[in-house]
């Protein structure tokens, strides 16, 4: 027996990688833009971090963790979310004192969720993390920020915005109260699911999908009349700078979220290309997380994308680019046993000419129509050959390989054609 993978951890193979790289790259350049900086911590955190930052009573915590003893005893648990690690990094190591902080980070997550297409047990997310700064200014550059990074990638048609505050937690408690006596005078008919929530996280109520659920939410009370003025404010604030922005977005009462840490502002990206896994990215305020887990008070807002969603997105939209898919831009090939070194030496000066440029030489035995065949799989543009008389007269055999004719050319005509790209 052949050993396999474990369900749900898909390995990213090399077809898939290119569109990783491209999103990633995107993503450095984009986020270094906005004056953000790195941020990594580890995979496996102590299980007590997430059952307290993201809550005990959520899903994640209670049903989706891959936690386990190490062999001192001690409860570690591989992180389902990387906002919490952040957190407890940024207070272990004074980054919160007397400064602010934009940070980002990429990694690896594990949720225990039932594997299917967009919904993995290992999945990976890019995010970022602003510390210490309560102006609703910050959740606006946030979501300004995603939206400039669907724009880049192709994919801003056919995601949308939705938006709400869920207001600070005295607003919060006095709601929770008066939805639990609406909600259990019409027990009954709730799900089971929404029934076993109703005294442990009865916010999460409103997320429900169940019919009879939702027609019963009907005549619940809203969030939105318990919101303090300040509360109120803020998402004024916020609204205000998204239209100004010509960031659109669609108000949903119903969204709260599946993490106990939010307060104020929470939002999600969402398209309808991926089926039921159509999150693409999420995120809010958590301006009481970093006291909750020992640190001094400190206001945060952040988010994190679905890396596998957004390349998912990106591959059913046909929006990422010939090039990230293909190995190379030039193929190198001896015609003759005896051009191979001369074929190595261009091939080096190519990459220290044009350090962007794809350079693959052939390796290994052939004619040359089958070095053409592999050089047209690659995917290259531009095909180099060398044979006798190119060897003697230091030239080339320049030839393109998607259409037009070949030319010889020396060596450095041959360099320069290749840096006008
Ligand atoms: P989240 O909504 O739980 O938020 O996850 C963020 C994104 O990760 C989701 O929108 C989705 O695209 C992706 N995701 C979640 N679970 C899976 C899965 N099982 N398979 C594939 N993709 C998945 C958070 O994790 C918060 N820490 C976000 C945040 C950062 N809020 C403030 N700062």
């Amino acid at each position: 027996m052949t050993i396999q993978s474990i369900r749900g951890m898909p390995d990213i193979l090399p077809e898939q990688a290119g569109a990783w790289l491209y999103l990633e790259k995107a993503v450095a350049r984009l986020f270094a833009s906005y004056g953000l900086t790195q941020i990594r911590t580890p995979i496996v955190e102590e299980t007590r971090l997430f059952a307290r930052a993201v809550g005990d009573v959520t899903d994640i915590v209670e049903k989706e963790m891959y936690s386990f003893e190490d062999r001192s005893g001690e409860s570690l648990t591989l992180r389902p979310e990387l906002t919490a690690g952040v957190v407890r990094a940024a207070i272990e190591h004074g980054l919160l004192h007397n400064q602010t902080q934009r940070l980002w980070y990429q990694g690896p997550a594990f949720r225990y969720e039932r594997p299917q297409k967009g919904r993995y047990r290992q999945f990976h997310q890019i995010g970022v993390e602003c510390f210490g700064f309560p102006d609703a200014a910050m959740d606006a550059e946030l979501i300004e920020l995603t939206d400039a990074l669907w724009s880049e990638l192709g994919i801003r048609e056919h995601v949308s915005l939705q938006l709400n505050t869920i207001g600070s937690p005295e607003a919060r408690a006095r709601y929770r109260e008066a939805l639990v006596t609406y909600l259990t005078a019409h027990f009954e008919l709730l799900d089971a699911d929404s029934q076993s929530r109703l005294q442990r996280n009865p916010l999460r109520i409103l997320d429900s999908k169940d019919q009879g659920t939702q027609e019963v939410l009907e005549g619940a009370p809203s969030l939105e009349s318990y919101l303090t003025d300040d509360d109120r404010a803020h998402f004024g604030r916020l609204t205000a700078h998204l239209d100004a922005a010509g960031v659109s977005y669609v108000l949903n009462p119903r969204l709260v979220r599946g993490l106990d840490y939010y307060g104020r502002t929470v939002f999600e990206w969402v398209t309808d290309e991926l089926g039921a896994q159509g999150t693409i990215c999420g995120g809010g305020r958590y301006d009481g997380l970093v006291a909750h887990l020992g640190g001094k008070p400190t206001p945060g807002v952040g988010f994190a994308l679905g890396v596998e969603r957004v390349v998912l997105l990106m591959q059913t939209l046909a929006v990422i680019p010939d090039t990230v898919t293909s190995q190379a831009d030039v193929y190198l090939m001896a015609q003759v046993p005896v051009a191979e070194s001369a074929i190595r030496s261009l091939a080096r000066k190519l990459r220290e000419a044009c350090p962007e440029l794809r350079v693959m030489t052939h390796i290994g035995e052939g004619s040359l129509k089958s070095q053409l065949k592999k050089a047209d799989k690659c995917g290259a543009r531009v095909g180099l050959i060398v044979g006798e008389s190119e060897l003697e007269n230091g030239t080339v055999v320049f030839k393109p390989l998607r259409g037009g004719d070949q030319e010889i050319l020396s060596q450095d005509d041959t360099l320069r054609r290749l840096q006008r790209g």
